[in-house]
């Protein structure tokens, strides 16, 4: 679709999802405030994960740490060396600033204006800031770049007091803060961002055997996989996930990612990559992160970070499987994703069947509001009481939105704009009845329910 991102862009501002940070102080870069409706899609976002990591995987238990940790965490897990660095080349003409890896190396000459780059120098994304009231070395820490590091070094804690048998997986939903160079895209790149990871430790004596034939990997018994095996498995499990969500599979792939390209840590890497109206860009990682940061940890604290396995008899530092993920990326990827533009006739008032009409038709897990109730006009008094009533039945069950402003044409395209799944219109008849319509966004059916039935009828229709 032409100008897709600016439609996006202009939506997220007008219906409240999305607003640029410090506005009213002319915008602080490359952040942005996530708004009523922004925060309500975020927060389904993360219950999803959260749920499907916890709930519907074995052996999945949840973790909380701070973003602020021990500078030793960040020289530990190699974020302080040249590892957590971007290469940055600069145009001497117009004097802008690339990522070496984003303009395809080698590159002599600026890809906006042909001008001449500098050399290549190494620029590190962590955010310094002091704790305590003296700013010296020895207060100064960073925000931490990836949630993970909390999981690794409470990795014991969580293992013991869960009595966690490996293999098993920690979650964890947090902030993390990168100062990139080039930011940008929206909200793709920025700076402060919550990051979904799990990490799967796994069993790393295990090497590869022989497979008898036909055996499939679900039927041999997970506990002798090797780590490559939990690889292969979370990288399908988090493809299903988001064609789960609604994405087309033609908007998706994985990529496996060549050793020299790869992150500092990981052994092997597999990209989850969208099809956003900028091109292919990650949205995920998937990552076999071997030994590499609990033997550092191990090493940089002093402390025995072996795993003891009761059943081998043996002890083993556990390689980690890791899956990774940003929410407001993957926000944008499933508002791409679902914006949608009907030419005339959806809604069948006059006005309407001439213009463009614009639904997100997001997953109804996805949506920020599930139902809106609306009473058909604004200054029949009975009608507004009625609706008020139906509106104070839902919301104790649903996200919902009471909404009289406006025609009833104009008021079901701006709840169809925003992906709303569900509208209720209460009518001169529902006053008779005790009744109203139900109008669902994506078949545009309309039925009548009883009210008394309202909550059971609407917990069906969005399965919860
Ligand atoms: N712990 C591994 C890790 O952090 P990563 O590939 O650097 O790996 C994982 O980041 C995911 O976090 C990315 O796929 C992306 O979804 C998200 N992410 C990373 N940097 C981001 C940024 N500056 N803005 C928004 N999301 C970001």
């Amino acid at each position: 679709m032409e100008n897709l991102m600016e439609k996006i862009v202009s939506l997220c501002k007008r219906r409240g999802f999305i607003f640029p940070s410090s506005e009213i102080y002319g915008g602080f870069s490359s952040c942005y405030d996530f708004g009523p409706l922004g925060v309500e899609m975020k927060r389904n976002i993360k219950r999803i994960w959260w749920d499907e990591m916890t709930k519907l995987h074995d052996n999945i238990t949840g973790l909380d740490a701070g973003v602020l940790m021990s500078s030793k965490v960040w020289q530990a897990s190699g974020h302080l060396a040249a590892g957590f660095a971007d290469e940055l080349v600069e145009c001497k003409e117009c004097h802008k600033r690339f990522k070496l890896d984003e303009i395809r190396q080698p590159a002599e000459k600026c890809p906006e204006c042909d001008g001449v780059l500098t050399k290549p120098r190494k620029f590190n994304l962590m955010m310094k800031t002091f704790v305590g009231p003296v700013e010296n070395e020895s207060s100064l820490t960073y925000l931490r770049p990836e949630t993970c590091q909390g999981i690794y070094v409470n990795f014991l804690n969580a293992a013991n007091s869960m009595r966690m048998k490996i293999p098993f997986g920690i979650a964890q939903i947090g902030k993390a803060f990168r100062n990139e160079i080039t930011p940008g895209n929206y909200i793709f790149r920025i700076r402060e961002f919550e990051q979904m990871e799990m990490q799967f430790f796994v069993n790393s004596l295990i090497n590869k055997k022989p497979r008898k034939k036909r055996e499939t990997k679900r039927e041999r018994n997970a506990k002798n996989w090797t780590p490559d095996d939990w690889f292969d498995y979370w990288k399908e499990e988090r493809l299903k996930w988001y064609l789960d969500l609604g994405i087309e599979k033609d908007n998706l792939r994985a990529v496996e990612i060549p050793e020299k390209e790869r992150a500092h840590y990981a052994k092997r890497q597999i990209d989850l990559e969208y099809h956003f109206p900028f091109g292919w860009k990650e949205i995920e990682g998937v990552h076999n992160r071997g030994d590499f940061d609990l033997s550092n940890h191990s090493k940089h604290s002093g402390q025995d970070l072996l795993y003891f396995d009761e059943e081998s008899n043996k002890k083993y530092i556990p390689h980690i499987i890791e899956t990774s993920v940003g929410v407001e990326r993957i926000l944008l990827a499933f508002l791409c994703e679902s914006y949608t533009e009907i030419k005339g006739g959806r809604t069948k008032t006059t006005k309407a069947v001439k213009e463009v009409e614009s639904v997100l038709k997001l997953d109804k897990r996805l949506t920020p509001v599930k139902v809106a109730v609306l009473p058909l006009v604004r200054n029949k008094p009975r009608i507004v009481k009625k609706a008020k009533e139906v509106y104070q039945l839902l919301k104790p069950h649903f996200t919902c939105q009471y909404d009289e402003l406006g025609s009833i044409g104009r008021r079901y395209r701006r709840q169809d704009e925003t992906g709303t799944f569900l509208c209720l219109t209460i009518d001169f008849e529902s006053l008779e009845n005790d009744d109203l319509t139900i109008r669902n966004r994506d078949t545009m059916k309309q039925e009548r329910v009883k009210i008394e039935e309202l909550v059971e009828i609407i917990k069906k229709k969005i399965n919860v």
